[in-house]
């Protein structure tokens, strides 16, 4: 069996280069916003600021967990930080699992912190090694890295697919409320790319974690990424069979919003334009997580981060929307598919100027 550095750098070079996206969409293109020709503000008097973990950030953004444990993914985390602590959003590292068979691997974490100093840093562990490592384990974890708070990952569909994956899901949900409890920290619970369903952002909710981070379909997609990693070795049907898996991030967004109302929603899952923030905010979000086109950033020199910031600007005159509390209600229709599928699981949604068919 490959060691773990390797199989994490081969995750990100399939990342970077691998067509790993898709079938599924997002759903974010069903929720339209109602265009405003009357704005009556100024660009200059647009606010994109949020409080997040005790800090203040630019806009509401967070990049998402992506790497850690290898040299390059040092490398990757020195400029993803950069890029953080320049746009003033949080960040978040990938899974501390290597530092913990390796110590010496810590460095490739720890470089987040000393770049982005003024911004939240995250950090990440798998809701499957919480429960071996425990609370002690995990206070370890975000201690080294001096963070602001853990996010646990929740990847039910990425271990059944991954040839070396871990298939014993008993004890997440206790490991979680002991972590909550006894951490002193705050507790972000994420998914990885499928989504939170109401009944699951619920429970969760009930152990009083902080926030939850949907990670639903339509981004990058876990089974894609493991199909291409075995490519050469002759293919399995559940790679096939699974490939559409998972809850579109916009129906995610208003599940996780229905069955945790008071709890900080984090949409995340596709987000690849401004406008996909500005609809996740005005859908439910409180904060918008991003990371294949931040790791295209840090890697590839491009600037999407900066650019969706740019657009969700331009997106908030267009709505008369000054704040991100003001988009959060912005008028919008839900159309299609995403129509459906609130009225099928009958779900209520924040935003009282959200219009969808089947209420009327
Ligand atoms: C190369 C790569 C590595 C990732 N590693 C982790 C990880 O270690 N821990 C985690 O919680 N999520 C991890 N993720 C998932 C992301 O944090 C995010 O939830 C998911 O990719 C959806 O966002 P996106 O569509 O913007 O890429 C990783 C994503 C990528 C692209």
């Amino acid at each position: 069996m490959k060691g773990i550095s390797t199989r994490k750098d081969e995750h990100l070079e399939i990342a970077l280069r691998g067509d790993v996206e898709g079938p599924l969409s997002t759903w974010l293109e069903c929720a339209r916003f109602v265009h405003n020709a009357l704005p009556e503000i100024s660009i200059e008097d647009v606010d994109t600021s949020v409080e997040f973990l005790g800090r203040s950030l630019r806009a509401p953004l967070l990049i998402e967990a992506i790497t850690g444990g290898s040299l390059k993914a040092k490398e990757v985390n020195e400029r993803l930080a950069r890029i953080a602590q320049e746009l003033g959003i949080a960040i978040e590292v990938g899974s501390q699992r290597p530092m913990l068979l390796d110590p010496s691997l810590a460095e490739s974490y720890k470089v987040v912190r000393r770049i982005a100093k003024d911004v939240p840093v995250i950090a990440n562990i798998g809701g499957v090694q919480l429960a071996k490592i425990g609370v002690e384990g995990a206070r370890k974890l975000a201690e080294e890295i001096e963070a602001d708070a853990i996010s646990i990952h929740l990847n039910p569909v990425h271990e059944i697919v991954q040839v070396e994956g871990d298939r014993d899901f008993r004890g997440v949900l206790d490991s979680i409320r002991s972590a909550v409890r006894e951490l002193g920290l705050p507790v972000i619970v994420k998914e990885v790319g499928f989504g939170i369903s109401r009944e699951v952002a619920k429970l969760l909710s009930e152990c009083g974690v902080h926030a939850i981070d949907v990670a639903g379909a339509g981004g990058t997609n876990w089974v894609r990424i493991e199909m291409l990693r075995r490519y050469s070795e002759g293919s399995d049907s559940i790679y096939f069979e699974l490939a559409d898996w998972g809850i579109p991030t916009a129906a995610s967004i208003i599940e996780a919003r229905s069955g945790a109302p008071s709890t900080i929603i984090i949409a995340s899952g596709g987000i690849r334009r401004g406008v996909d923030i500005a609809v996740s905010i005005a859908l439910g979000a409180d904060i918008v997580g991003i990371a294949r086109p931040a790791l295209l950033d840090a890697v590839c020199g491009t600037r999407n981060v900066e650019s969706m910031i740019r657009t969700l600007r331009s997106v908030m005159v267009l709505l008369g929307a000054s704040s991100i509390k003001e988009l959060a209600s912005a008028p919008l229709v839900i159309m299609d598919k995403l129509a459906q599928w609130v009225c099928a699981r009958k779900l209520g949604l924040r935003n009282k100027n959200a219009y969808v068919p089947c209420y009327q």
